[in-house]
């Protein structure tokens, strides 16, 4: 089958030749259509982000978080699922014809018809629900921050806030242009930070969760624009790995700021979340149309290209590939 793998100096993505995936028995083999690019396949590409979550269960070399795509076959111990149906799901090694995933790593997609969309989905609505229903224990009427709210991870949040019953979502970008579409999805208000200072602009008891996906200075601004006991949950540092926070501020207003990833995360920890998006799939898709915005779409031969899209300045949303037609 044909994958995508990380290869030389410099590396490059390069399609490439190898053995179709065996299938264990809790596990379905899926036929993959389309493959969703993230920020951590460029991070992986320079070896700056070693996965080490269970559900990576492929070499260091291989590209793509997630796909969507067709069930081909189905190990011994799997039930509930036949050949011919559309999953999708995080699952390391992605951009390739054939993955063998968990089962219980399995979501249904959408809408069958539209699988580009689809693979655009499973890592963001993950990274996201697990964000705001777990860590920042959101409840509906919470006032909700989005930093890089246009990005590919970000618009999703701004959605699952909107949809959960956020009684205001604040997005932030640093381009006037993505205004609109945040508005669209759901943002209440959109700070555009190229101009404005997020605390300036929002004054003190603003947000009661942020979902901060930059980091670094972005985060130390946040603390002014907290409420009491407000939630930061610290997802993407885009903007810096080191921050000067203001721990006055912290302390006076028991703000929680609280660190996630995948990384290390085991089998029953990701098998848990994902029966929670399972859960509440239907009702997030089907009430609150909550979908991904695709940026661009290429075919897998076009990789290299798709990953210089991913790290244009202009990036709106999703870049996905074409696995097979
Ligand atoms: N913790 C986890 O479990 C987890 C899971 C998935 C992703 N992530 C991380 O979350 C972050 C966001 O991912 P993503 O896919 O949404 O990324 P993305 O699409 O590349 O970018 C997000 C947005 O951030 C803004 N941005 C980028 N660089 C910036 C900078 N230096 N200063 C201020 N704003 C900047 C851009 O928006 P504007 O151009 O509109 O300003 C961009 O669209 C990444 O760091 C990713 O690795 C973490």
């Amino acid at each position: 089958m044909r994958a995508l793998l990380t290869t030389g100096t410099p590396p490059t993505w390069t399609v490439t030749e190898i053995a179709p995936p065996a299938v264990a028995p809790d596990q379905v083999l899926v036929e993959v259509t389309t493959a969703g690019l993230n920020r951590a396949d460029l991070l992986m590409r320079e070896g700056a982000y070693v996965p080490s979550s269970a559900d990576w269960n492929v070499g260091p070399d291989r590209v793509g978080f997630e796909m969507a795509g067709r069930v081909r076959a189905v190990g011994d111990r799997v039930t509930g699922i036949a050949p011919g149906q559309y999953v999708m799901a995080q699952t390391g090694g992605a951009c390739a014809e054939l993955v063998a995933v968990d089962h219980r790593l399995l979501l249904p997609v959408p809408d069958p018809q539209d699988l580009v969309a689809a693979a655009g989905l499973p890592s963001a609505l993950l990274t996201e629900y697990d964000a705001l229903t777990g860590a920042a224990r959101f409840r509906p009427g919470d006032r909700v921050l989005i930093t890089g709210g246009a990005g590919g991870v970000g618009h999703i949040g701004v959605q699952l806030a909107r949809a959960l019953g956020a009684r205001t979502v604040i997005a932030t970008t640093r381009s006037q242009d993505k205004a609109g579409l945040l508005r669209e999805l759901g943002a209440t208000r959109v700070i555009d930070t190229a101009s404005e200072d997020i605390a300036t602009a929002l004054g003190p008891d603003a947000f009661d969760v942020c979902l901060d996906h930059l980091g670094g200075p972005v985060l130390a601004g946040l603390l002014g624009a907290a409420a009491p006991r407000a939630r930061i949950v610290q997802i993407g540092r885009l903007a810096g790995t080191h921050a000067h926070l203001d721990l006055e501020t912290l302390a006076a207003r028991r703000i929680q700021l609280i660190g996630t990833t995948f990384r290390g995360r085991d089998t029953d920890e990701l098998h848990a979340l994902n029966a929670r998006v399972r859960e509440a799939l239907p009702g997030l898709l089907r009430t609150h149309d909550v979908r991904p915005v695709v940026d661009s779409v290429l075919d897998l031969s076009e990789a290299e290209r798709a990953g210089q899209l991913l790290d244009r300045p202009g990036l709106t949303g999703k870049v996905i590939l074409r696995i097979v037609a």
